[in-house]
Formats: structure tokens, C-alpha cells, sequence
């Protein structure tokens, strides 16, 4: 117990020091140097969520048609980076789309918005409030 407490607190502490650095934004436009790869992405796996937490309310048969490997390749705003924990974080998001494309219910998809607010959490937290939203209840 003792041990994962202490856990919980590095990462905490952890977390606040790495979002210091980078900002995000959540917006289209507001980047005046253009919008990166990576926001392209994320703004279209964010609107396939969209969709597919609908198939799923509606019990259609739901697929994510995003390339997952993008989070690994695309290039990001300057100032961001693919450091240790952020390619942590992009390899379970890889592993869990994979998994929900084979088998797409309600707690493989909860899972990775789980994973999206645990990444952002760590660098990118504009976007927060706009992933929540997109957790099956
Ligand atoms: C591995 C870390 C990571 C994961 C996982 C992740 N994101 Fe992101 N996200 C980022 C980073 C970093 C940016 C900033 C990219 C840039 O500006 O180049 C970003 C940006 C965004 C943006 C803002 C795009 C814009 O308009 O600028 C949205 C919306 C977003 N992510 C939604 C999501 C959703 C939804 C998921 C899960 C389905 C997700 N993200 C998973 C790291 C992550």
C-alpha cells in the first residue's frame, strides 16, 4: 500500500514538472505556425470516437479506421516531443485500438480514453475536458 502511494505522488509530481514545458492548445487556428501532423491526428481519432461511442450506444458494429502507428510517426508541434513516457503511453494506445478492432465493446473502448487522459495528463492537458467527454457512461 505504502509503495503504491508513493508511486501515485512521484507520478503526480512527475506530471505537473513535464506539462510545465508544453503547451497546448485546443483549438483550430490557434497555432500560428500551422497545425502539426500530430493535432491532425488526434483531432481525427478524437471524431472517430465520436463515432464510434455512437455505434456502440446504438449497439452497431463499431471499428476505429485511424492508422494507430501515426502516434509514433507523425511530427508534433514545436516544443513537444516523443520522450520516454509519451512512447509508453503511444505503444498501449496502439495495443488497446488493436484490440478494441477485434473486439469492440464498451470496456475496450473505455480503456483507451482512459489512456488518452493518462498521456495528456503528462504533457498536453487542454484537452482534457473534451476526451472525458467521450467515455462511455
Ligand atoms: C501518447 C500520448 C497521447 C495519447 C495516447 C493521446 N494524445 Fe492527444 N495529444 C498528445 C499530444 C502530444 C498532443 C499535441 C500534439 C501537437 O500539438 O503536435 C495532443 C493533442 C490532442 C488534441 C488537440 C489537437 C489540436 O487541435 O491541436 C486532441 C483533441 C487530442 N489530443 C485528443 C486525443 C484523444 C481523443 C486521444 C485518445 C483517443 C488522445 N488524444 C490520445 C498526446 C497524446
Amino acid at each position: 500500500m505504502r509503495t503504491y502511494i508513493f508511486l501515485i505522488i512521484t507520478s503526480l509530481i512527475w506530471a505537473c514538472q513535464s506539462s510545465q514545458e508544453e503547451v497546448c492548445h485546443i483549438n483550430a487556428g490557434v497555432n500560428p505556425n500551422g497545425e502539426s501532423e500530430m493535432a491532425l491526428f488526434m483531432r481525427r481519432i478524437a471524431s472517430e470516437c465520436d463515432l464510434v461511442k455512437a455505434q456502440i450506444l446504438k449497439k452497431e458494429k463499431a471499428q476505429f479506421n485511424f492508422e494507430a502507428t501515426q502516434i509514433l510517426k507523425a511530427t508534433m508541434t514545436k516544443g513537444h516531443n516523443m520522450d520516454g513516457a509519451y512512447t509508453a503511453y503511444a505503444k498501449t494506445f496502439i495495443n488497446q485500438v488493436e484490440q478494441f478492432n477485434e473486439n469492440a465493446n464498451k470496456n475496450n473502448y473505455n480503456t483507451i480514453i482512459l489512456n488518452c487522459i493518462n498521456c495528456h495528463k503528462t504533457r498536453c492537458p487542454g484537452p482534457i475536458d473534451r476526451i472525458k467527454k467521450l467515455k462511455l457512461p
